[in-house]
């Protein structure tokens, strides 16, 4: 069997990579294999999380991101994206060259709480401003609509009373999306695999 090759991009701490790379070394990605992290900010500590698990990484910033980045992923045969707390927005062009080819994690129950502008504590503290009871995470596959394509895979959380945007952030990220996101993954990985 041949694994589908896999990038994530990150844009920050990179916790959402780290379960990714976890689940790969427990053998829970077994379609899959995370080959190139790329992040669009210097010195975020997904790289080094990237770098101790042995996987090779890239920095890229400035003009020509796309253009840079395709050459990247083709020279390193990339078949599967994964945006793993990238905030950087992808073209519509860029969204288009890789149809159902790239997943995404957003820490709310789409389509509440999401779309432009929606990124990071913005999301929970909407939501505990509109003062859900229920949020959680999904995953979807990335076109041209922020926060926009299809859902794969869904996750709900309970919001406690007291909750900070903080405190929901963290349970939303322990109870769903690093148990979401690689299974997703894997989900995605071996449809891939099986269409080669
Ligand atoms: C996560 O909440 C993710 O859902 C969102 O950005 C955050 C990234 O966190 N897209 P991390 O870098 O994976 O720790």
């Amino acid at each position: 069997m041949v694994k589908t090759k896999i990038a994530v991009l990150v844009s920050g701490g990179g916790t959402n990579l780290q379960a990714l790379l976890d689940a790969q070394a427990a053998g829970k990605l077994p379609h899959g294999e995370i080959v190139l992290v790329v992040s669009n900010k210097a010195g975020a500590y997904a790289l080094t999380r990237a770098e101790q698990a042995g996987v090779a990484t890239a920095v890229l910033t400035g003009p020509d991101f796309e253009a840079r980045l395709n050459q990247l992923l083709a020279s390193a045969g990339i078949e599967m994206i994964v945006l793993a707390g990238f905030l950087k927005i992808l073209s519509a062009a860029f969204t288009a060259a890789w149809p159902e080819r790239i997943l995404n994690i957003h820490p709310s129950l789409i389509p509440s709480f999401c779309g432009e502008g929606y990124y990071g504590l913005k999301v929970h503290e909407e939501a505990l401003r509109r003062g859900v009871k229920v949020t959680g995470a999904t995953v979807h596959f990335v076109n041209e609509i922020p926060d926009g394509g299809r859902i794969v895979a869904q996750k709900a959380v309970e919001v406690l009373p007291g909750d900070t945007p903080e405190s929901l952030q963290r349970r939303v990220m322990e109870q769903a999306e690093w148990i979401l996101l690689p299974q997703a993954a894997e989900m995605v990985a071996e449809q891939l695999s099986l269409v080669k």
